[in-house]
């Protein structure tokens, strides 16, 4: 069986092909802008290109950890954000649909209000950003395409080992390492999800033949300012670093939700305990860290120090 991950140089791409290799399928993985040995170039922008080379790899699953996750950049930029999380996306679904390919969606909580979250599958969307609404129109509009050959599953705050090192946990490590303090949003919360733990269910959900929406986000709820203290605890930094202020006082581009975050209950059903709750999935961070440093492993990661210039 061959799977294609478009976005494979990204976070969530990294361990999907690293977790459908373990299952045995033939994977064929792209980058954008930053290359990694094994992947294939392709910008999604391109139309014609794009639908090339998903006719070329006839994949019988395509996931699409891509697009454009810049929250605020999204804001400032609504042509852009629509063409990337949308369009893009949309144009790589209908190629796949002509050799009958499943095509799996990550979207967000932020199609959300935060009003009160966290929010089952069921609930009404209502987004407060140009990010949000663009992720939910994709949802819609590909789901209108593709009917039941479309998985859409939302998650929120992804972290964990990566090969590019920008998620939040990074920038804490980064920045307390260097003794810096850090304004966190002490009024924005979600669920924090292990994008190792998040990769490998995905991989599960569709192989199970699963379609529609599903939640896929970590087990635990938290506030930003208090992850970030958690997280620099648990690295044995000085937690009182990281400075919590009221999202009111941030000025950032775009609202976020504020109660924000997905309600798990349907997963946990039919895949209990996929996710790891924070305090487990940092010991496995960690673990996969000094594993991948001391013994040169093929897992897609960069240890946080070197990000750190240590
Ligand atoms: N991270 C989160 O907390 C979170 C939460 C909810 C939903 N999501 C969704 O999950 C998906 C993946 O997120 P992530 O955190 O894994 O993102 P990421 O680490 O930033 O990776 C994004 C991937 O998209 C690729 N990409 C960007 N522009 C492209 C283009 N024009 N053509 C082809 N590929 C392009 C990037 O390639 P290069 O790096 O090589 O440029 C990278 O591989 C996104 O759809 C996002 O909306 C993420």
């Amino acid at each position: 069986m061959k799977a294609a991950v478009v976005g494979a140089s990204g976070q969530i791409g990294g361990w999907l092909v690293h977790y459908l290799r373990q299952k045995g399928f033939s994977v064929v993985g792209s980058y954008a802008n930053v290359a990694y040995s094994g992947l294939e170039y392709l910008d999604t922008a391109d139309h014609e290109a794009a639908r090339d080379w998903i006719g070329k790899h006839k994949a019988s699953l395509i996931f699409y950890p891509a697009g454009w996750t810049w929250v605020d950049g999204c804001e400032n930029d609504p042509k852009r954000a629509r063409t990337a999380n949308l369009e893009d996306p949309l144009n790589v679904a209908l190629a796949g649909l002509e050799h009958q390919a499943r095509f799996i969606y990550y979207s967000t909580d932020y199609i959300f209000d935060g009003t009160d979250g966290p929010n089952r599958e069921t609930d009404l969307a209502k987004p407060l950003s140009v990010y949000g609404q663009v992720k939910l129109d994709a949802e819609v509009q590909i789901s209108e395409a593709l009917g039941d050959q479309f998985l859409c599953l939302r998650t929120a705050w992804v972290q964990g080992p990566e090969r590019q090192g920008k998620n939040f946990t990074y920038q804490v490590w980064r920045n307390l390492s260097q003794g810096k303090t850090m304004v966190c949003p002490s009024d924005q919360a979600s669920n924090p999800t292990y994008g190792p733990d998040l990769a490998k269910v995905s991989v599960d959900l569709a192989l199970a033949g699963e379609q529609g929406i599903w939640n896929v986000a970590g087990p635990d709820l938290w506030a930003r300012d208090e992850l970030g203290r958690q997280i620099a605890s648990h690295f044995g930094f000085d937690p009182s670093l990281i400075i919590g202020k009221k999202t009111a006082e941030l000025n950032q581009p775009a609202a976020r939700p504020l109660q924000g975050g997905l309600d798990t209950t349907k997963l946990e059903a039919n895949y209990p305990k996929s996710l790891r709750p924070l305090h487990d999935w940092l010991t496995d961070f960690v673990v996969k860290c000094n594993d991948s440093r001391n013994s040169g492993t093929d897992l897609p990661i960069t240890h946080p120090d070197a990000l750190s210039g240590k």
